[in-house]
C-alpha cells in the first residue's frame, strides 16, 4: 500500500502501538527500530549541519525520540519525554519549580516522591502542602490562588488504590491557576488518559506496565500543552540534570508497548476475578480494587477508567500483620516481590517496603496481577488464604 493510502486511513491507538506509529526503516525496510548508541552526530562541511538537527546524545537521541511519540501517542498528548526512571520523570516537575512556588500533593502517593518532597524539594524553598487522596473538597480549601503552581496526584493511588476524579480535580486546579499532574502508572494510557480530562502533564513509571516484562527502568512525563513555561523547564532539567534513558532501553521500551493493550486487558479481566474471589474469604477483612462495585470510588472509576479497572489489587486480612507474612509465605505462583506491572503476578507485605511512616495498615496485601491463567492464580491464593 502506498504512503498517501497508508495516511487516510483511521487506524486504532492499538494498532498504531502495535505497528510503532507506521515505522518502516527507509533504508532496510526493518519493522523495528534500530538502537542508536551513537552519542555525537556528524556535522556536514558546507553548513556546519547534522543531517536531523541532532548533536548530543544526551539532548535528542532518535531511539529515545521514537519511544516518545508512541507515548505521546498513547497519552493523546503534544509531547512527551523519556527518562532514565519513573522518579526522575515524577521530580522533574518539582525541579521545574520555583522558590517560593507551592505543590499541593495528595497524601497517598509512590513513597519515592514523597522521600524526593522531604529530603530536597522543601529544603530548595518549594513550599508543599498535601490533601486528602480523592477528596476534592481538601483539595479546594488547600489551594492558595496565585501561590499553588502544581498539583501532584496519582489514581488509582497505590497501594489503597483510591481513585480521585481528574475531570473534577483539574478544574478545581484550573479555578486556582494551578497545573494539574497525574501519575497514572496504575491506570496506564489504555485505561485512562488524564490529559484528555483535563489534566496538564502526565507521568508513568514505564518500569511497569508500559514495558510490562520487569527489565526496564524508565520513565515518561507527557504534556498537553507543550509551550507551558513549566514543560520548557522540565526539558532543560532533563538535559542538564541529566536524567536521560540509555538507547537500549528506550528500544525494550517501544518494544514492551507494543503489547501494552493486550496485557492491560488480560490484567484487568485477571485482577476483577482475583478481587470478586477475595472478597468471599473469611481470612479476607476488606478488599481494595476499584472494579468492585463495593468500592466508594467505583463510580468514578467507571467514568473515567474504559476497559477495566486496572491491574492492581490490594487486600487486608484478619491477623495483623504476622497472619499477612504467614499467608504470603505460603505462595507458589504468586513471586514474593515488590513492584508492578510486568506480565507476572507479584505480591507483598506492602508495609515492609515502605520507608516513611505511612497510613498503609500492617496487615494489607499488596498484589500486582499479571497475565498467567487466572485459575492457577486462584488456585494459589486459595491455598495461602487457607492453609
Ligand atoms: C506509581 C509509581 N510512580 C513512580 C514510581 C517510580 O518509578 P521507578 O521505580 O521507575 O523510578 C513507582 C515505582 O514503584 C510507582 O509505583
Amino acid at each position: 500500500m502506498n504512503k498517501a493510502k497508508k495516511d487516510e486511513l483511521k487506524l486504532s491507538r492499538e494498532t498504531r502501538t502495535v505497528q510503532i506509529l507506521g515505522f518502516e526503516d527507509e533504508s532496510s525496510g526493518a519493522l523495528m527500530p534500530p538502537v542508536h548508541f551513537a552519542t555525537t552526530f556528524a556535522r556536514d562541511a558546507e553548513h556546519y549541519q547534522t543531517p536531523q538537527g541532532r548533536s548530543y546524545l544526551r539532548c535528542d537521541g532518535p531511539t529515545q525520540e521514537l519511544a516518545e511519540q508512541v507515548l505521546a501517542d498513547l497519552e493523546g498528548a503534544s509531547a512527551a519525554l523519556v527518562f532514565s526512571s519513573g522518579i526522575a520523570a515524577c521530580t522533574a516537575p518539582f525541579h521545574a519549580l520555583k522558590r517560593g512556588e507551592q505543590a499541593l500533593v495528595s497524601k497517598t502517593i509512590y513513597l519515592g516522591v514523597l522521600s524526593f518532597i522531604n529530603e530536597f524539594a522543601e529544603s530548595w524553598g518549594i513550599s508543599i502542602d498535601y490533601f486528602e487522596t480523592g477528596h476534592l473538597q481538601d483539595l479546594e480549601k488547600k489551594l492558595v490562588k496565585g501561590k499553588t503552581r502544581l498539583v501532584w496526584l496519582e489514581t488509582p493511588a497505590n497501594p489503597s488504590w483510591v481513585v480521585t476524579d481528574l475531570e473534577a480535580a483539574a478544574k478545581l486546579a484550573h479555578e486556582a491557576g494551578a497545573l494539574l499532574a497525574v501519575d497514572s502508572t496504575a491506570a496506564t494510557p489504555v485505561l485512562t488518559r488524564p490529559l484528555e480530562l483535563g489534566a496538564d502533564l502526565v507521568c508513568h513509571s514505564a518500569t511497569k506496565y508500559l514495558n510490562g516484562h520487569s527489565d526496564v527502568i524508565a520513565g515518561f512525563l507527557a504534556v498537553r500543552e507543550p509551550s507551558l513555561e513549566i514543560w520548557r523547564r522540565i526539558r532543560e532539567h532533563r538535559k542538564f540534570g541529566g536524567a536521560i534513558l540509555g538507547s537500549m532501553e528506550a528500544y525494550l521500551l517501544i518494544r514492551g508497548m507494543k503489547t501494552l493493550h493486550l496485557r492491560v486487558h488480560r490484567q484487568c479481566e485477571n485482577a476483577l476475578q482475583l478481587a470478586r474471589f477475595l472478597e468471599r474469604q473469611e481470612l479476607v477483612e476488606q478488599v481494595h480494587y476499584p472494579g468492585l462495585e463495593s468500592n466508594p470510588g467505583h463510580p468514578v472509576a467507571k467514568r473515567q477508567m474504559q476497559g477495566g479497572f486496572g491491574g492492581m489489587l490490594s487486600f487486608q486480612v484478619h491477623g495483623g500483620k504476622k497472619k499477612a507474612l504467614e499467608v504470603l509465605s505460603r505462595a507458589l505462583v504468586f513471586k514474593r516481590a515488590t513492584s508492578l506491572g510486568g506480565v507476572e503476578s507479584l505480591i507483598e507485605h506492602r508495609k515492609s517496603s515502605e520507608t516513611l511512616e505511612t497510613e498503609t495498615p500492617d496487615n494489607l496485601i499488596r498484589v500486582s496481577v499479571g497475565i498467567e491463567a487466572v485459575e492457577d492464580l486462584l488456585q494459589d491464593l486459595e491455598r495461602m488464604l487457607q492453609a
